[in-house]
């Protein structure tokens, strides 16, 4: 059964981020870079707008920005659904299922079967010898079955220093991440495993990631760092993502001693980023993860139409020392940031609080699409300073700001009347006390809101749904007046005026 369709609601669509055009999308799967080009594959229900039949999807760009929605990869079948999973280039055709001589490079699917019959969760391969266009599931499946049916979505890499692939599989309800090696990317051996760590009363751990990430500031200097996304047992209820710092020798992941110093770890303090997957193929020192922006807890009662659900701005990660000891450090990366923004940003430097916003409401800024920065000395903030979205409909607008008393900064997304559970909240993530400055950047597109603070080590991330008319922007800053050093606000591209 089809759910009824809802009037479309286009303003709500954002500009930047991947949606489908029709139906309900959750995670990212195998992201890709072929020939310069992204590939995004995700889970998709090609038939409705709540999760079912679920598949892999596919979008394509070229600035990971713009996506162009391709036909579906893998579809459900009548015996089995495609979890999620990754994609490997099997470059040097180690798994040997381009044809010999054909200088064809295989894109491994790495998947979950769900076994509509049995519910047994196991992990399959799909491959594909024209570039993703299309997909054939390998006769050889399963590659690793365990009878179990909480076991899933495999994230392969390949691990220069022991010459062999690697695959985790989390048992979601053990709390555990399973780590299997290959050296032809069929034959899997299992060799260790981790977990339960971090959060475990209630919470089901999935879409596990392992990555070297460089630590800024030191050359050189790389850890691992292990990402489980879990559900339930949350700070903010539903989903999120934890992440271990440690080493990682080919075969066994180790968190670091004393890590984390102060309870578990959180890629992401909002209710909306769930499921990130880095892009293989990336030879960058940083690599950059999409995640998708929603939250099990109320995912099926997001009020858009004929699409639900979002995939992320793209992230580029890295690890810094904060106050803490090591963080996850996100930001956009800068040239994808540049290629996002509109000409004529409003931009002043060592402004007061109170001229800023003078000169803002000068502009009359009216949109839904923005990028905004601020950045003020920490001891000059006395009262709440945010930015105001969506104001001027008489309902009260989106914050973005940071809150001196609880040494935090925050999204508010409350409203009187909510619409699904989540909605009517304020979310909180502690700032770097390390620092003298207060420094956010947040970007707001249709109806998504990220947020990434002293430098990147504090990340907030909602979606939030203000009525049509509500399209102002303003600074508030209480009866203080600090100095600012930074005021700047950028439409993102796709307007009507460029
Ligand atoms: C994570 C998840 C995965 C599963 C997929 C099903 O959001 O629950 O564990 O493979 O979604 O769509």
């Amino acid at each position: 059964m089809t759910t009824p369709p809802s009037p479309a609601t286009p303003d709500w669509r954002p500009r930047l981020h991947c949606t489908p055009q029709r139906h309900w999308i959750n995670d990212p799967n195998g992201l890709v870079v072929l020939d310069g080009v992204y590939h995004a594959f995700y889970q998709y229900n090609p038939g409705d707008s709540v999760w079912g039949d679920i598949g892999w999807g596919h979008a394509t760009s070229t600035d990971l920005l713009h996506w162009q929605e391709r036909p579906l990869a893998l579809p459900a079948t009548d015996d089995e659904m495609a979890f999620s999973g990754c994609i490997v280039a099997d470059e040097r055709n180690t798994s040997g299922l381009a044809p010999a001589g054909s200088g064809a490079t295989p894109l491994l699917a790495f998947y979950t079967r769900f076994d509509r019959r049995t519910k047994v969760q196991s992990q399959c391969l799909a491959y594909s010898l024209d570039g993703g266009e299309s997909f054939q599931r390998w006769a050889g499946n399963p590659l690793v079955d365990i009878r179990s049916e909480e076991f899933r979505d495999p994230f392969v890499f390949r691990h220069e220093a022991s010459g062999r692939w690697v695959m985790l599989v989390v048992l979601a309800l053990e709390q555990q991440v399973l780590v299997y090696v290959s050296d032809d990317l069929l034959q899997w051996k299992r060799v260790s495993a981790f977990g339960p760590a971090g959060v475990v009363a209630g919470a089901i751990w999935e879409v596990p990631v392992l990555l070297p990430l460089a630590v800024d500031g030191e050359p050189g200097r790389q850890r691992w760092v292990l990402f489980v996304s879990i559900n339930g047992a949350t700070r903010w209820g539903g989903s999120g993502v934890q992440y271990f710092v440690g080493d990682f020798d080919g075969e066994r992941f180790t968190a670091d001693p004393g890590e984390p110093r102060d309870g578990v770890r959180w890629a992401d303090h909002g209710r909306d980023f769930y499921a990130p997957l880095p892009f293989a193929g990336l030879q960058a020192e940083r690599p950059v993860w999409l995640g998708w922006m929603n939250n099990w807890e109320y995912a099926r009662e997001l009020p858009t139409s004929p699409w639900r659900g979002q995939l992320s701005l793209p992230r580029e990660l890295s690890l810094a020392r904060t106050a803490d000891g090591l963080r996850l450090t996100q930001r956009v990366p800068p040239d994808v940031a540049r290629a996002a923004l509109a000409p004529q940003p409003l931009e002043l430097r060592s402004c007061i609080a109170s001229h800023a916003a003078r000169a803002l409401a000068e502009q009359r800024p009216r949109g839904r699409h923005w990028r905004a920065r601020l950045r003020v000395a920490r001891e000059a903030v006395l009262q709440p300073i945010a930015w105001a979205f969506f104001t001027g409909d008489g309902e009260p607008p989106l914050r973005v700001g940071f809150d001196p008393v609880l040494e935090a900064y925050f999204i508010d997304r409350r409203r009187p009347s909510p619409r699904f559970t989540g909605e009517s909240e304020i979310h909180h993530a502690p700032r770097d006390r390390s620092r003298a400055t207060v420094e956010l950047e947040v970007w707001v597109d249709g109806c998504t809101v990220e947020l990434f603070a002293d430098g990147g080590t504090v990340a907030i991330s909602d979606v939030a749904f203000p009525e049509a008319g509500a399209q102002g922007v303003e600074l508030q800053h209480g009866s203080a007046n600090p100095l600012l050093d930074v005021f700047s606000l950028a439409a993102l591209r796709g307007g009507p005026r460029d």
